[in-house]
């Protein structure tokens, strides 16, 4: 099977990590953008070369927009620290950043190579500002694979997760795009269990042979449980959302998905920032535009990801 040609856009984040490692891995990573998230755009930036530092990953990382379209930055430093990749000893960067043009880079990457996936995996600022920069790339994108929004419960809100939250506006403007889609929100996540034993599971991999960044991820994934446990009264339990982006394309076996109709609410007072996933089905309201990822064969996304960090890793 030919390996998809990929960029990730992603605001890392453990998750983002692991995202962008398991993209090294089974996809052509073309190029890494950031975008302002979980944490400032300049600490994500850092995050995501520090990432390709210590998982041998050389592809260029060029940083995107700093803060949503419309809304107020907001940043997640309760779930994963005020840099992002609070917990682990860090090495000394070695990697700098090709541009701070991360949308014009999307742009000009998507005018010269026809048939890329895109998959945002932080909130979709930088390909909204892509898509109504340049309306002609819609067409030439293979798909738009993202880690956001919930049929169900919501991380930052009842109902809202975290990366449309932060910039619902932009998740219209990618939603009602046309280009073809697949999502990963909180309801297929939440599948992938992040616990103690995966923590463990990871940091094992560097007893074999040394692989540091193995090590950086499960202190990553130790901070992120006590953080998550101060939330939840103290259980250490959370999901690995945006690997499940990256699978929903390199691995789409593993997931099953639903054709429906998304889009997201902009307005309500409680409910800003809520994905609505039609799941009425029967030809019933409007026609379907994501292909909506709700079931993970759990196990065999822990082994994929399991492997590729032991391979990857040194
Ligand atoms: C999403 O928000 C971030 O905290 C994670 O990196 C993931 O992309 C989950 O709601
Ligand atoms: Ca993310």
């Amino acid at each position: 099977m030919t390996r998809p040609r990929m960029i990730v856009d992603c605001d890392p984040g453990q998750d983002d990590a692991i995202a962008l490692v398991l993209a090294a891995e089974h996809a052509d990573l073309v190029a890494i953008t950031t975008v302002g998230g979980n944490a400032p755009l300049t600490d994500v930036t850092a995050n995501a070369l520090l990432t390709c530092q210590l998982f041998d990953i050389d592809v260029e990382v060029h940083a995107g927009a700093a803060r949503p379209l419309v809304a107020a930055p907001r940043h997640a430093p309760e779930i994963h620290g005020v840099s992002g990749f609070e917990g682990p000893s860090l090495p000394e960067p070695e990697r700098t950043v090709a541009s701070h043009q991360g949308v014009s880079f999307l742009i000009e990457t998507i005018r010269a190579e026809e048939g890329l996936w895109l998959v945002p995996i932080g909130p979709l600022t930088n390909i909204a500002l892509a898509l109504r920069q340049a309306p002609d790339i819609a067409n030439r994108i293979a798909g738009i694979s993202f880690m956001g929004g919930s049929a169900t419960v919501g991380n930052h809100g009842p109902v809202s997760e975290f990366n449309i939250l932060v910039d619902p506006e932009a998740a219209s403007v990618v939603l009602a795009s046309g280009v073809p889609m697949r999502m990963a929100g909180l309801d297929l996540t939440h599948q992938f269990v992040v616990d103690d034993e995966l923590e463990a599971d990871i940091r094992r991999l560097n007893d074999a042979e040394p692989n540091q960044g193995a090590v950086v991820l499960a202190d990553l994934m130790a901070n992120y449980l006590t953080f998550v446990g101060r939330i939840r009264g103290g259980e250490r339990k959370g999901g690995l959302h945006d690997p499940c982006a990256v699978l929903a394309v390199t691995h789409p076996e593993v997931i099953e998905f639903t054709d429906r109709h998304v889009d997201v609410e902009l307005n309500g007072s409680l409910t800003r920032g809520m994905t609505v996933v039609d799941q009425r089905g029967d030809g019933v309201g409007a026609e379907p535009n994501v292909a909506h990822g709700h079931t993970l064969d759990a196990g065999a996304a822990r082994a994929l990801v399991l492997d590729a960090i032991r391979r990857r890793g040194s």
